[in-house]
């Protein structure tokens, strides 16, 4: 039966935005396999004519995204990087948009190498420093892209200082919430306007699809976007919204367990010779901690460390000696990966642009999964073993 608005996450996860199929009764969201509905008479329908425009599993999907993030409406797209495009195609060529300088690679050339091409204009800051950022705003600027923890160096940035700054200045704000998750953070309770998830990663959590999701408050935007959802069309299909509906019922369990698992296996790659830095919000070594803490409920399953022998072959060494991580892109599921910014998620950013925020030629990042946790750790500890042997 659908959650109450203010039963607690779990709560949220299995129940939130959800009734039992209104023909059958069935539990579990169907799957509406259909690409059209049948009418009774020339535009009189049921609330649903093309499966573009909207779909009964999708349709749960978005009710059930709204209520776990605390919003009033959630438009799903076929990936993250279409649920972004969606939210650019909102601004007008000459806005500005002002985006972290340490983002996810493929966030970055939309912004700049495909809707730079319309005349959207795109800087890339440091939004650890709320006066430094307010510094570069401009009349053209018209939207902040958050993006916390940063990918892939785990930077904070404090969301509500953020919130608070764009509204005084009227300028609009979204989050990407994907290395979070919602059980972990909830941007629209800090003040951003809008929410975005790549589903692919921990609301799938199972990697085994590819989607993307927006989530407000704001009525008007919700509007711009269920319209862009249909006049563009990068809509996902029925069985990859049943595929996320089911993964988001065990999503607080699944981040539970990474968080633990992550905690884990930072204390040993503290200690390991081979390694230069460990990056984790967790850390309370780590310079955004304290805000980390007051906006997150825990601190992830993601973790990023590079070696003293910064070379790429380095951490090639010890990414081809891991068992259990395996090598690939991605993030967010049941099982641990491994991968090398520089060379794979972020090969898209200039090398100096990336060294300027510390992703050296060796850092490594890890999504750490749900396995057993003193597996993980003897996986990672065998596979630097190995590669400082062949060093
Ligand atoms: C932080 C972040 N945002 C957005 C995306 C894009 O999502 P998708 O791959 O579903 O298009 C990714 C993909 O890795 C990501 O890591």
């Amino acid at each position: 039966m659908k959650a109450a608005p203010d039963a607690n996450f779990a709560t949220q996860c299995i129940h939130g935005g959800l009734e039992p199929d209104p023909q059958t009764g069935s539990v579990m969201t169907p799957i509406y396999q259909t690409s059209t509905y049948a009418q009774s008479a020339p535009g009189e329908h049921k609330g649903y004519e093309y499966a573009r425009t909207g779909n009964p599993t999708r349709t749960a999907l978005q009710n059930n995204l709204a209520a776990l993030e605390k919003g009033k409406f959630g438009i799903c797209f076929s990936s993250g990087l279409s649920a972004m495009d969606a939210i650019l195609r909102t601004l007008r060529p000459g806005d500005e948009v002002l985006a972290s300088d340490d983002l996810y690679g493929g966030s970055y050339r939309l912004l700049t190498a495909v809707l730079g091409n319309f005349g959207l204009k795109s800087r890339f800051v440091d939004m650890r420093d709320t006066d430094q950022l307010a510094g570069h705003i401009t009349e053209a600027t018209k939207l902040l892209w958050i993006e916390t923890p940063t990918n892939p160096m785990l930077n904070i940035v404090d969301i509500q200082a953020l919130t608070d700054l764009a509204r005084d200045r009227g300028i609009l704000t979204c989050v990407d919430n994907t290395f979070a998750s919602p059980y972990l953070q909830q941007p629209l309770e800090l003040g951003a306007d809008m929410v975005l998830h790549s589903a692919t990663k921990y609301l799938g959590g199972h990697s085994d699809v590819v989607m993307g999701a927006v989530i407000t408050r704001n009525e008007e935007l919700a509007k711009k976007l269920y319209y862009l959802q249909n006049a563009v069309g990068a809509v996902p299909g029925p069985q990859d919204c049943f595929l996320v509906l089911r993964g988001i019922k065990t999503l607080h369990l699944r981040v539970q367990r990474a968080c633990e698992n992550a905690r884990h296996i930072v204390e040993v790659l503290r200690q390991n010779d081979l390694v230069a830095n460990v990056y984790y919000p967790g850390l309370a070594s780590h310079p955004r901690h304290e805000i980390a803490a007051k906006q997150m409920r825990d601190f992830g399953g993601m973790v990023s460390f590079d070696l003293k022998e910064d070379t790429q072959e380095a951490a090639t060494q010890v990414m081809q000696n891991t068992h259990y991580f395996t090598l690939a892109e991605s993030l967010g599921g049941v099982e641990s990966l491994i991968g090398h910014p520089a060379s794979m998620t972020h090969a898209s950013i200039p090398r100096e642009q990336r060294l300027s925020v510390g992703l050296t030629d060796s850092l490594i990042r890890l999504s750490v999964g749900v396995e057993d946790g003193e597996d993980l750790v003897k996986d990672l500890e065998g596979a630097l073993t190995k590669a400082m042997a062949l060093a």
